[in-house]
C-alpha cells in the first residue's frame, strides 16, 4: 500500500497536496459523531478512492453516493442507492451510522433513501465505517473486530483487486455484478456476471435468463477462453478460492501496479481496465465478448467456431460430426449445431469407440458435466470409454504441465466451443470407423515407450532416406521429360499441347544478358512462385521474366499449364506471355513488361494510394473483371483462375489492370462447370469457403475472389487483416456497414475527393454479392460486367445471407 502511495505521489504531486491540504477536513472514518452531507467526502489514506454524492453526465437533477477513483472521478466503482436516487430537489442528502452499525443514506426530508444491512452481532459496538486504501468501504467496531458490512460484498458493476467474485455456499450470498442500466444511469441494467459454480469454475454474462458469453472453464492458470490474461500476472495475478464457506475468483495487483478495475458496461461487455497515470487515460487490457465466436453457443451442439475465416460463416462441426441442417446452416442459422455422423459402437465388446483430440479450444460448458479432480487424464479416458453417455472429456487443471490434473467429462453433448491461442486439448469421443485417418497429413502423436519410439524412428529415417533417393531418380527423370516437352515443341511436334504454339524460345544465355546475369537492381518483385526480373531482349525491348524457383511448388504441370494456357489467351486485361525458356532446372516465363508494378502496392500504401483516385479504381474494377469475363466466357475453353488477388493484378502505364500469374489455372470444357481438387491452391482470403474447405471449385470461386478484390480496391484494406475497425475481416467490416446503410464509411479516405459515390455504392453491393457464402447465390462475371458497364441495369439487392446475419448479430 505504501509503495502505491509513492508511486502515486511521485507522478501525482498535485493530487496528493490536495489530499493532505483536504486532510482536515475529509477523513476515511466516519462515525455516529459526524455524517456526511452532499459535498463532503470520505479520501481513503493513501487517496485513491474518494467517497461522496455525485451525479452522473448529464443528469445534474439526480445524485447517488459512490465511491470513485479520486484521480479519476468519472470512474465509479459503487453505487450505494442505484435503485433509489436522491433528487436534488428535495434537500441536501446525508449519509450517516448508527453506533450499532447501521449504515443510511437520507434524503433531505430524513427519509431512509438506502442502508446497509449489517450483520447483526450479540456484543453490543461503537461501529464506524471507513474508507480502505482498496476502495473497500468497511464498517467494523472502533476498536477492530468482526467486519460487520463492507462494500466489497455489494459489488455494482465494478470488480477492483482484491475483491470477490462468486460465492458462498454456506450462507448464499453471492458476489457478482450487474451492469448499469445505462451510462449515466446506475440503475441495474440487464446483465449481469456471475461466476457459475456447477461443473468447473466458468464466469458467466446474462442477460436476463439467456447466456450470453463465458470465459470458459478456470483451468488452474486462466480461464480457458481467454489465455490473454495470463500474459500480464505480474501485475494482475488472478486466483481461485474454493474452500466450504467461499468459492471465488479474486485478482490482486502487486505492488506498484497501476490503478485496474473490471467493468461490465451497460451492453454487456466486461472490460478490464488499466489507469495510466501519465496520459491519465484508462486502457483496455482485455475485453470480452471480443468477436462473433464469443457468442454463446453460437454453433450449436458439437459446432466449432473459428473467427480466423474468410468468410461470414464462422462456425463447423468438430471432427467426425455434420450440420444438422445444413441449408440452415449455410444461412447463418448456425444454433441446430451438428450431428454425428457414425453412432458410437457404445456397449458393444467386439469393437470399441475412441477418441479424437480437438486442439486449442476454449473448453465447452461444463454446466451438466462431471468433474473428478482426483483421476488422471488416463483414468478419464478409460472412464468415458465405459460410460454410454460420455461424449468427450479433457483435464481440469492444467498447472503443471503435460496432461494436468483431474478431469473433466461431458455427457450428451458438448456447447459453446472455439478456437482460441493458447486454447486447451478436448478429446471427443467417436466411432472407431471415424477414427481411421482418412489418406490426409494429419499427424497424430501417439505416446509410446521410449524403445519402440526409438525403433520407429530409425525406421522412419531409413524410409525417408529411400523416399528420397527415388524422389532424385524421379526429378531427373522430370527434367528429360522438360527437355523432351521444350524439344518436342521447337520442332513444333506438338507435345505441348493440343495446339500448336507460336512461342518464341529464349535461350538461356539471352536471358541472363538481358537480365544482367539476374542482377538485383533488376529484380521487379517475388512472389510464392519465384522472382521476377526486368530484362531488355531484342531492340531495346522491356519483357518481366519470371525466374521459377526450383524449391517451388510450381512443377513441370503448373509450368506447361501457364504457358499453353496464356499462350492461347490475348485480351487487354490480360498480361500477355511473350516467351519461355526452359535451361536444365530453370524454368523461365517472359511477359511483356509492366512499368507500375501489381494493384496491392498502390491500394495498401500509404502515398501511393493517392495516385489511385475514384474514376482510376472504377476503371480497374471494370478491367478486371472485362479480363475474368473473357477466361470464363469469351475465349474458347472455360478457364479458371484459381488465384485471383491484388497482387496477381499488374498495371500499365495508364493505370489498365492486368491479370497474371496463370500457374493455377485450371482449363475446363464446354460442359463442365465444376470440380474438386484434393490440392486447394490459392490465397488464404480470397478463396471462397467450398474451396478452402471442400476443394470445390467453379467459375463462382473466382466470382468471390473478384468481390473480395473489389472491396479491396474501395476500402484500401486488406482481406488478410485479422481484425478490421472492430470486426473479424473485412468482409464482416462491409457486411455491416451495409446493413447499416453507412456503405459509404468503406470509402478509402485517399479517394473521397474524386469519388463518385453512386458508382461507389454500387461497386459495393456488387463486392458483397460475389462474396456470398453460396456459390449459387454469387452471380455470373457475365452480370457483373453488365452491372458495372451500364448505369441502369438492376443490382439485386437480396444480400439476405450476410445481412440476416449480421443484423441478428447486431440485435443481441
Ligand atoms: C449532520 O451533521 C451536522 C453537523 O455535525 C448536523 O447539524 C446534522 O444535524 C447532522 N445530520 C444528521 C442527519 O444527522
Ligand atoms: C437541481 O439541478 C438543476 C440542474 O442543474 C438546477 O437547475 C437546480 O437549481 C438544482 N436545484 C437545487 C435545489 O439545487
Ligand atoms: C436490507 O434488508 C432488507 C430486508 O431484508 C432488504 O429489503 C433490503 O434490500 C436490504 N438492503 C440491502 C442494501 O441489502
Ligand atoms: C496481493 O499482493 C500483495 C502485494 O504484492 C501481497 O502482499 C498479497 O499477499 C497478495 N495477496 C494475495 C491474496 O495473494
Ligand atoms: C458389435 O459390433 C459387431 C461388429 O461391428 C457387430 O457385428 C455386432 O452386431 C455388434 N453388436 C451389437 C450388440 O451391437
Ligand atoms: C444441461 O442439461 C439440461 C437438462 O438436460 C439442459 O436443458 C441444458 O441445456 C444443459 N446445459 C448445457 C449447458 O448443456
Ligand atoms: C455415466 O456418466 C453420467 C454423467 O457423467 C453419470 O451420471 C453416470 O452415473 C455415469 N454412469 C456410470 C455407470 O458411471
Amino acid at each position: 500500500m505504501t509503495k502505491l502511495l509513492c508511486l502515486t505521489a511521485l507522478i501525482f504531486p498535485i493530487i496528493l497536496c490536495l489530499t493532505t491540504s483536504a486532510a482536515g477536513s475529509a477523513s476515511d472514518t466516519l462515525d455516529s459523531s459526524n455524517n456526511i452531507t452532499d459535498g463532503a467526502t470520505l479520501v481513503s489514506a493513501g487517496g485513491s478512492f474518494t467517497l461522496g454524492f455525485f451525479s452522473p453526465t448529464g443528469v445534474p437533477t439526480k445524485r447517488y453516493l459512490g465511491i470513485w477513483f479520486t484521480a479519476s472521478p468519472e470512474a465509479i466503482c459503487w453505487v450505494a442507492n442505484r435503485e433509489t436516487f436522491l433528487s436534488n430537489t428535495s434537500g441536501v442528502g446525508v449519509l450517516v451510522i448508527g453506533s450499532t452499525g447501521s449504515l443510511r443514506l437520507l434524503d433531505g426530508s430524513g427519509r431512509t433513501a438506502w442502508s446497509a444491512n449489517t450483520t447483526s452481532s450479540s456484543a453490543p459496538v461503537v461501529a464506524q465505517a471507513r474508507l480502505l486504501e482498496s476502495g473497500n468501504l468497511v464498517v467494523q467496531d472502533q476498536s477492530g473486530g468482526d467486519v460487520l458490512w463492507q462494500s466489497f460484498d455489494h459489488p455494482s458493476n465494478t470488480l477492483l483487486a482484491g475483491m470477490r467474485f462468486g460465492k458462498d455456499p454456506q450462507t448464499g450470498a453471492e458476489w457478482f455484478l450487474t451492469s448499469w442500466r445505462a451510462s449515466n444511469d446506475p440503475t441495474p441494467g440487464d446483465y449481469r456476471r456471475v461466476l457459475d459454480t456447477r461443473g468447473l469454475l466458468d464466469s458467466v454474462s446474462w442477460k436476463g435468463n439467456a447466456k450470453k458469453y463465458r470465459t470458459g472453464p478456470w483451468n488452474g492458470l486462466w480461464f480457458s477462453g481467454i489465455p490473454e490474461t495470463a500474459s500480464y500476472k505480474e501485475m494482475y495475478s488472478a486466483q481461485v478460492v474454493v474452500r466450504p464457506d467461499e468459492i471465488a475468483y479474486i485478482f490482486n495487483a502487486s505492488a506498484g501496479a497501476p490503478f485496474c478495475r473490471l467493468v461490465l458496461n451497460e451492453v454487456g461487455v466486461v472490460q478490464q481496465l488499466g489507469w495510466d497515470p501519465v496520459s491519465r487515460v484508462w486502457n483496455v487490457f482485455t475485453q470480452a465478448p471480443r468477436d462473433v465466436c464469443d457468442d454463446y453457443a453460437k454453433c450449436g451442439a458439437f459446432g466449432l467456431c473459428n473467427v480466423n475465416t474468410a468468410s461470414t460463416l464462422f462456425c463447423g462441426c468438430v471432427v467426425g460430426f455434420s450440420p444438422v441442417n445444413p441449408s440452415q446452416w449455410s444461412m447463418r442459422e448456425t444454433r441446430g449445431g451438428c450431428r454425428r455422423n457414425v453412432p458410437l459402437e457404445c456397449g458393444n465388446r467386439t469393437t470399441t469407440d475412441g477418441f479424437k483430440t480437438v486442439r486449442a479450444v476454449k473448453l465447452p460448458d461444463t454446466y451438466n458435466a462431471t468433474v473428478d479432480m482426483g483421476a488422471t487424464l488416463e483414468q478419464c479416458r478409460a472412464r468415458c470409454l465405459a460410460n454410454c453417455s460420455c461424449v468427450a472429456y479433457a483435464a481440469a487443471d492444467i498447472r503443471g504441465g503435460g496432461d494436468g490434473t483431474g478431469c473433466v467429462m461431458w455427457k450428451d453433448n458438448i456447447v459453446d466451443v472455439r478456437y482460441v491461442d493458447k486454447g486447451q486439448d478436448l478429446y471427443l469421443r467417436l466411432a472407431k470407423s471415424e477414427l481411421v485417418e482418412k489418406k490426409k497429413r494429419n499427424v497424430v502423436l501417439i505416446i509410446l515407450p521410449p524403445v519402440t519410439a526409438c525403433l520407429l524412428a530409425l525406421m522412419g529415417m531409413f524410409l525417408v532416406w529411400i523416399w528420397r533417393k527415388r524422389k532424385l531418380r524421379g526429378k531427373r527423370r522430370n527434367m528429360d521429360i522438360q527437355k523432351k516437352m521444350m524439344a518436342g515443341h521447337l520442332d513444333e511436334t506438338n507435345t505441348l499441347g493440343d495446339e500448336n504454339l507460336d512461342l518464341p524460345f529464349f535461350s538461356f544465355g539471352d536471358i541472363v544478358s538481358a537480365t544482367n546475369n539476374f542482377a538485383e537492381d533488376n529484380l521487379l518483385g517475388q512472389g510464392g512462385f519465384g522472382k521476377v526480373y526486368k530484362g531488355i531482349v531484342g531492340e531495346n525491348r522491356e519483357v518481366a521474366i519470371k525466374r521459377l524457383s526450383q524449391g517451388s511448388g510450381q512443377g513441370i504441370e503448373e509450368f506447361r499449364n501457364e504457358v499453353v494456357l496464356i499462350a492461347k489467351l490475348q485480351h487487354r486485361n490480360l498480361v500477355r506471355l511473350l516467351g519461355c525458356c526452359i535451361h536444365g532446372d530453370e524454368k523461365l516465363l517472359i511477359y511483356e513488361y509492366l512499368p507500375n508494378k501489381s494493384l496491392d502496392c498502390f491500394i495498401f500504401d500509404a502515398a501511393s494510394k493517392y495516385l489511385l483516385d475514384w474514376p482510376t479504381r472504377f476503371k480497374i474494377i471494370k478491367g478486371v473483371s472485362r479480363g475474368l469475363l473473357y477466361l470464363h466466357q469469351d475465349s474458347r475453353l472455360t478457364i479458371i483462375h484459381r488465384d485471383l488477388k491484388t497482387s496477381n493484378i499488374l498495371l500499365d502505364t495508364d493505370m489498365s489492370p492486368k491479370i497474371s500469374d496463370f500457374g493455377m489455372a485450371r482449363i475446363f470444357g464446354g460442359n463442365q462447370h465444376a470440380a474438386n481438387t484434393n490440392r486447394v491452391v490459392g490465397t488464404y482470403g480470397y478463396m471462397s469457403p467450398e474451396y478452402a474447405m471442400d476443394g470445390a471449385f467453379s467459375v463462382k470461386s473466382d466470382t468471390y475472389s473478384f468481390g473480395v478484390i473489389v472491396l479491396e480496391i474501395i476500402s484500401g484494406l486488406k482481406i488478410s487483416l485479422t481484425h478490421c475497425k472492430g470486426f473479424p475481416n473485412l468482409l464482416a467490416y462491409a457486411w455491416s456497414l451495409w446493413i447499416n446503410d453507412r456503405a459509404t464509411d468503406l470509402v478509402d479516405s485517399s479517394v473521397a475527393q474524386r469519388c463518385s459515390y453512386s458508382e461507389a455504392l454500387r461497386c459495393i453491393q456488387i463486392g458483397l454479392l460475389c462474396v456470398q457464402d453460396n456459390p449459387d447465390s454469387r452471380p455470373l462475371i457475365s452480370s457483373v460486367v453488365t452491372m458495372l458497364e451500364n448505369e441502369t441495369t438492376p443490382v439485386p439487392s437480396s444480400l439476405m445471407l450476410g445481412a440476416n446475419y449480421w443484423a441478428l448479430w447486431a440485435m443481441d
